[in-house]
């Protein structure tokens, strides 16, 4: 979504400011030797070509079985194609010898018996069942053989499997949203717009097709694998939050069953041909006014509703539409204390979402299942960590919202390969028990993982912020357990991803602002603070351009609790000051703001970068950037640099920090997306002849009173004309059938 709209910290912990570490390293010399110790290993190692770090804080957490990390992915040493420049034009613009085209936007139909789109907002709400939804976002393509069973090497036949975040609503209706009253007596009345909405959030799986004769590809309108998983589909809730008292609703009593999935950002696959679907910013759609509602909930209730933002109308409203049916379709939406008991109401509603949805998409009948095991925040994504036979799994996530952290998740069962074929069964052995830790970054270039366990640490009964009763209780309150223990507040962690050739994982760190990361809050890992530019007349101030932050682990990342650190990207004008805003040096050919998307190409090794700003879009619209990263510590002895930071009031702070290689020819703009919109989600056919992107949200910022005029819209792509923009996957692969980008 635009990163403007949930622009919400929920974190008042003290902690993660790391200027008392920062202080606490300049007084202590003993940890200014580990540090130089640690900074010096790495750039040797790097200079020698060995791939992985033997510096202090790794060799403590020697790996017992050292198993190569990387797949045996080779990057390219230099990209292959010439730099698109900025744009602020309603297109998509790619390099030349490539072409984009649109395959699957929304409303399109995905069955035989559903008309195509009528994109005037009188398509039947019943329809959009069976049409792609609003606001594509993460995209996973699994290839398919000729019987329609996974295969990892299909490069013409398989499924996309992407989210549906979000919404635009006034696109999606005759003449936008209809709703009458003011502050918390608005109310929803037209039962089909909301119905259109139900549908079009959650996940689409869709067959595609690359033609033999042409090379074209094409969605399959009648496939059996196509599917819609909504805010209506049932779900299981697996794993150790499961039937625990603070699961139960209406719907289901025994707190093992709810209804949807909801803003779905970023996602996740696994080893065994299954989609991990992320549930983001569920919190703002439940209503929850609670100058009512408090008063009928506990403490504990209270401080999860805080810490998760569960308060408000709802912001589509859904809660409100009446009447109600016999299934509360709308009731659902409401999380307040209504009935006698927990299993007469939705009070508990909220805490069936936020989790790590698991999907199978070649079983269409196949119940998705909430792993609990991975926690509840706002879940950004699930990227895999390296897989190796014997090891446990591991999965990556980011809480996106600024000030919030970032987590790994290792699964207590070791891979077994032979479970590769056996789908939903493969999850619930991998994916429903496990260790869940949290990063802590410290100023000195080390971080540690730091377990979320009840009963380890300050993670117990007594505690006396929050009285934890179980492990559930940790998971469903992931934020505040990660509070306690320390983690350390990023900037805003979007994607990550996992280099292929080095098992390095990186975070996009989107960006912040002045309030949420102001002078006495910067530290080693988030160090920036000043004024970008002005857009629309307001001084962006904070971090307005985000960072990429990137950490390597020990050989045996499932064992691994230490890493080592640097930041590989700075977001930035071109222009900016090279010593303290610009730098990673960038230039016209590859200046960006708010880096969001993030992922490595199996094909080539290339890292994509896709852009979610609102920072630098009086120069250009949104965009994706290729880029051939190096390793942690590539920086060499420019690693270490002390950047200057100015507030709005003149006061300055310096503080060190890691900073990777200059971007140099080896970061490049590919694509610059229509106007409005962001780039997010992005997957590859095996052969990396062709490239799925999705372009989000076009023309969102057309204000409401303008639905009318057609004239006014801020987009009309990617239909042309007059017609109102979609959100669309586009298809881009290479005039001469090349691999992509190299
Ligand atoms: Fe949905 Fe994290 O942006
Ligand atoms: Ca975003
Ligand atoms: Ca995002």
């Amino acid at each position: 979504m635009n990163d403007m709209d949930d622009d919400v910290s929920l974190n008042p912990s003290a902690n993660a400011s790391m200027t008392d570490v920062i202080a606490d390293r300049l007084e202590n010399p003993a940890r200014r030797e580990v540090f130089k110790g640690i900074a010096m290993t790495a750039a040797v190692s790097f200079l020698g070509g060995t791939m992985l770090s033997t510096g202090a804080a790794l060799a403590q957490n020697a790996a017992p079985a050292a198993a190569p990390v990387g797949t045996g992915a080779k990057r390219p040493t230099a990209l292959g194609f010439r730099p698109v420049g900025k744009s602020l034009s309603d297109t998509v613009s790619v390099p030349e010898g490539y072409a984009a085209r649109p395959l699957f936007r929304l409303g399109d139909p995905m069955a035989a018996n559903i008309p195509a789109y009528k994109n005037d907002g009188t398509d039947a709400a019943a329809t959009y069942a069976m049409r792609a939804g609003d606001h594509h976002d993460a995209i996973v393509y699994f290839g398919a053989d000729a019987n329609g069973r996974y295969s990892t090497n299909s490069s013409t036949r398989g499924l996309l499997v992407m989210n549906h975040e979000a919404i635009t609503p006034s696109f999606l209706h005759p003449a936008g949203v209809t709703a009458t009253g003011t502050g918390n007596d608005q109310k929803r009345t037209v039962a089909d717009e909301v119905m259109k909405e139900f549908y079009v959030h959650g996940v689409s799986v869709v067959e595609v097709e690359r033609a033999a004769n042409n090379g074209a590809w094409s969605y399959k309108q009648d496939s059996r694998l196509n599917r819609r998983v909504h805010t209506l589909t049932q779900m299981a809730i697996s794993g150790p939050a499961a039937g625990n008292a603070q699961m139960v609703t209406k719907f289901s009593p025994q707190g093992t069953m709810t209804r949807g999935t909801v803003n779905n950002c970023a996602g996740g696959y696994t080893p065994w041909g299954t989609y991990l679907t992320c549930e983001e910013n569920y919190a703002g759609y439940f209503r929850r006014v609670a100058a009512t509602d408090d008063p009928k909930r506990t403490p504990k209730e209270l401080a999860n509703f805080r810490r998760n933002g569960v308060a408000g109308t709802g912001r589509e409203l859904w809660a409100t539409m009446a009447p109600d049916t016999a299934d509360n379709l709308y009731g659902r939406w409401n999380a307040e204390v209504i009935g006698a008991a927990a299993a007469e109401d939705y009070r508990n509603v909220a805490n069936t979402f936020g989790w790590v949805v698991e999907i199978d998409p070649f079983n269409p009948d196949s119940t998705p299942k909430k792993r609990t095991a991975i926690g509840r925040f706002a879940h950004e994504g699930a990227w895999p960590g390296p897989v190796v036979a014997g090891r446990p799994l591991v999965w990556y996530s980011g809480d996106d919202s600024r000030g919030e952290y970032i987590y790994k998740f290792v699964s207590t069962a070791n891979w077994d390969p032979a479970d590769a074929t056996r789908g939903m069964a493969a999850g619930d052995k991998y994916l429903d028990n496990g260790k869940l830790y949290v990063a802590k970054f410290n100023a000195d270039g080390t971080g540690e993982w730091i377990e979320l366990r009840f009963g380890a640490g300050a993670l117990t009964a007594s505690n006396t912020t929050y009285a934890f009763a179980d492990q559930a209780d940790v998971l469903i309150n992931a934020r505040i357990a990660a509070d306690i223990v320390g983690a350390t507040k990023m900037d805003r962690p979007e994607w990550g991803a996992v280099d292929p050739v080095n098992g390095q994982v990186y975070m996009t760190l989107t960006n912040n602002n002045a309030a949420l990361r102001p002078l006495a809050a910067l530290d080693a890992a988030n160090p920036r603070h000043y004024n970008d530019k002005r857009v629309n007349g307001t001084a962006q101030w904070g971090n307005s351009n985000g960072h990429i932050i990137r950490w390597q682990e020990g050989n045996d990342v499932a064992a691994a609790t230490n890493f080592r650190w640097d930041i590989y990207l700075f977001g930035s004008r071109a222009e900016s000051d090279p010593r303290n805003v610009n730098l990673s040096a960038l230039t016209a050919d590859n200046d960006f703001s708010s880096p969001d998307g993030l992922w490595f190409s199996n094909a080539t090794g290339i890292c994509w970068i896709q852009t979610d700003d609102g920072a630098y879009t009086d120069v250009t619209n949104c965009m994706l950037l290729a880029a051939l990263p190096g390793s942690v510590g590539d920086g060499g002895a420019q690693a270490r640099r002390t950047v200057t930071s100015t507030n709005a009031d003149g006061q300055t702070r310096e503080v060190a920090t890691f900073v990777g290689a200059p971007a140099g020819d080896k970061v490049r703009r590919f694509l610059v997306g229509p106007s409005m919109c962001e780039i997010t989600g992005i997957t590859e056919t095996p052969d990396g002849r062709t490239l799925f992107v999705n372009i989000q949200h076009p023309g969102e910022d057309t204000p409401a009173a303008n639905i009318g005029d057609p004239s006014k819209f801020g987009s009309h792509w990617p239909d042309g004309g007059m017609a109102r923009p979609r959100s669309a996957t586009i298809v881009i692969t290479k005039n001469d059938n090349g691999v992509i980008a190299v």
